[in-house]
């Protein structure tokens, strides 16, 4: 009952605005209640004086008060209801924002540790189970509380010492439905977590169906799906069948109560102690108790179900998320580009050794820094301190001599464009996914900025062009062509410090080689930060920094760094068998059209006769 309490004092708040909807529909319930109670009474005067009796003339006046009061309830009835429908519908919507408000400012391993499909369902399910709680709930609560206190007042008037007779089976229906909700809440716990399994594995295995069908593995994922739903579908049975024995014993009890009634009636009548229409009026106000009597003892389970969906969001929103902005920010400037760390040293939060060590390093404006190194290396760390998805644990990160943590975030990101190592989609047109880098571009300034990036072409040639729709994981557009479309977003975005990770990888050599051109036109005049295994561009680099277990361990040109023979020279000789490849494509494709086509040439490099493949039709 507490957790419910603080699960209901922290989301109570987010009904600001809607309170005065809430009085209505409380105001309209409390009308549908005394309607009620008056068609009940009409009815026993009826019963009385009309049935019993025989006599028409009786029948006209209550008729007639009747139908006015059960239209009055209709009206008031559909006002309350349809109020209270988009009232909670708006407390859903509200919240469901506030949720992923909080959601997207999350740093990148927040969503290395929470599966995607478990985070749907939150935003979903959970936000739903939490409106039954405090939008439901209290109409519910309040209307329920307020029903019952008007047919038990209409009751005792009646006969109150038939009332108290049958009230003594309150407190009954009241035990057991405490006894009952512990079992309801333990199984809505696990149908909830059950329900965010289950869409992950879905999302999951969606997402890697490629994985799935080249390496057979459906029948694997179907077994996944099965485990996770049985569990959803154990989970679930378990608390239809506590919520049901609950509605089945409850049921009993109440005829029960109504032959006791009966039984207690038929004698007060042989006496002549009261009417049929009394009796019939009294039994039917037992009736109309109980509805509400019964949702009161059923609050707590709403409440616990409400609660299982409420520790799931608070979980997330009690998340922080990395950086924020800062309280005082410094005012912007015109950027120039220089980008330092400091003696950054960075560890992923949970993770158990560091992966940046005491890095500095200065790329002032319009230079172009190379770094390289071994896979997990810390490259893509760098990146992310660069802008600022994470503060480094020791030492700054500065653009302009400015420490990053007094920039306004935006600020920060506006002057410093990623270009990351997965290239991501946005949906939406093409002209929209270029678009996105600077938003209100005219459509000259995106096209431009597709010729630069050589993506112009390959646009034009989609049957609708520029308004090709695009989606993440659709497959119009090749990688590479993908890549040249977010080389054009960064174009437009045109920051003065762009960080590129991996811009070729995952490209062929042919798309490598077709990307290095917009490249080099994105990176002219900027302060770039270009991290690559790649090392074609290292020649260009004013300088190569190389990476190893997280600490600089080599700066210097390409020039140098070869002639001193370290690190950056064996990861040289290590990448060097590419250049070649990439001539014999260049010399490939120049001489495939020409050639008769016969049998692709057969070569011995495994690399070369790969890509050689690819050129010949
Ligand atoms: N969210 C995370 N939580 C914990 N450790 C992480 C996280 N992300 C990365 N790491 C660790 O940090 C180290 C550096 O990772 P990083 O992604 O920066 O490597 P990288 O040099 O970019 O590698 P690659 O060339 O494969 O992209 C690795 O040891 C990695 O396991
Ligand atoms: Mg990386």
């Amino acid at each position: 009952m507490r957790k419910a309490r603080k699960a209901f004092a922290r989301f109570w708040p987010l009904t600001r605005g809607d309170r005065r909807w809430l009085l209505l529909i409380i105001g309209c319930v409390v009308v549908s209640a005394l309607a009620e109670t008056a068609s009940i009474l009409l009815f026993a005067d009826l019963t009385d004086h009309a049935l019993k009796a025989g006599s028409l003339s009786a029948f006209w006046g209550p008729a007639g008060a009747w139908l006015g009061v059960a239209v009055l309830g209709a009206l008031v009835g559909y006002l309350g209801n349809s109020l209270a429908a988009w009232t909670a519908e708006r407390f859903v919507l509200r919240l469901r924002a506030h949720v992923f408000r909080h959601v997207q400012r999350m740093p990148p391993h927040f969503f290395q540790r929470h599966r995607r499909g478990d985070l749907v369902a939150r935003l979903t399910g959970d936000v739903e189970a939490i409106e039954q709680m405090v939008v439901s709930g209290v109409v519910g609560t309040v209307s329920a509380a307020f029903s019952a206190v008007f047919y038990a007042a209409a009751a005792l008037w009646l006969r109150w010492d038939l009332a108290l007779a049958t009230f003594v089976l309150a407190p009954v229906l009241l035990l057991t439905a405490r006894r009952f909700s512990g079992r309801i809440s333990s199984a809505a716990r696990d149908e909830r977590t059950a329900d965010g399994a289950l869409t992950s594995v879905v999302e999951e295995a969606l997402g890697n169906i490629v994985l799935t069908q080249a390496y057979n593995r459906r029948r694997d994922e179907e077994r996944r799906l099965d485990r996770e739903a049985r569990a959803w579908l154990r989970a679930s049975v378990r608390g239809a069948r506590a919520s049901e024995l609950y509605e089945q014993f409850v049921e009993v009890m109440e005829t029960l109560c109504v032959l006791a009634v009966i039984g207690l009636g038929a004698w007060e009548i042989s006496q002549d102690r009261m009417s049929l229409g009394d009796l019939l009026a009294f039994a039917a106000f037992l009736g109309y108790l109980y509805p509400p009597v019964r949702s009161l003892g059923g609050l707590g389970l709403t409440l616990t179900a409400a609660t299982a969906g409420a520790d799931r969001l608070r979980e997330v929103l009690d998340a922080r998320p990395a950086v924020t902005d800062p309280a005082d920010p410094v005012a912007p400037w015109p950027v120039r580009g220089r980008v330092s760390l400091h003696g950054a040293s960075f560890r992923y939060p949970g993770a158990a050794a560091d992966s940046l060590r005491d890095v500095t390093f200065t790329a002032g404006p319009g230079e172009l820094v190379l770094v390289t190194g071994a896979s997990g290396a810390g490259k893509s760390t760098l990146s992310k301190l660069l802008l600022r998805f994470y503060d480094p644990d020791a030492g700054a990160v500065r653009l302009d001599g400015v420490p990053l943590p007094d920039l306004p975030l935006d600020f920060l990101r506006e002057n410093v464009a990623l270009l990351p190592q997965e290239t991501l989609v946005l949906h939406g047109t093409v002209r929209e996914n270029i678009a996105c880098g600077r938003p209100g571009a005219s459509d000259a300034e995106i096209e431009r900025a597709a010729r630069d990036a050589a993506a112009h072409d390959f646009i034009s040639a989609l049957p609708e062009g520029y308004d090709t729709p695009l989606a993440p994981g659709t497959a119009v557009l090749s990688g590479g062509q993908l890549q040249r479309v977010a080389i054009a977003r960064a174009m437009l975005r045109a920051a003065p410090v762009l960080v590129l990770d991996e811009p070729t990888a995952g490209l062929d050599a042919l798309a490598a080689r077709q990307v290095v051109r917009p490249l080099r036109r994105l990176t002219a005049g900027r302060t770039t930060v270009m991290i690559t295994h790649d090392l074609h561009l290292a020649p260009d680099a004013d300088r190569v920094l190389v990476v190893e277990e997280g600490r600089l361990v080599e700066s210097g040109t390409h020039a140098e760094l070869l002639a001193r023979g370290g690190a950056y020279a064996r990861l040289h000789g290590a990448a060097a068998p590419a250049a070649p490849v990439a001539a014999v494509v260049e010399a490939a494709a120049v001489v495939v059209p020409i050639v008769d086509r016969g049998p692709a040439p057969a070569l011995t490099s495994d690399g070369t006769s790969a890509a050689l493949s690819r050129v010949w039709p």
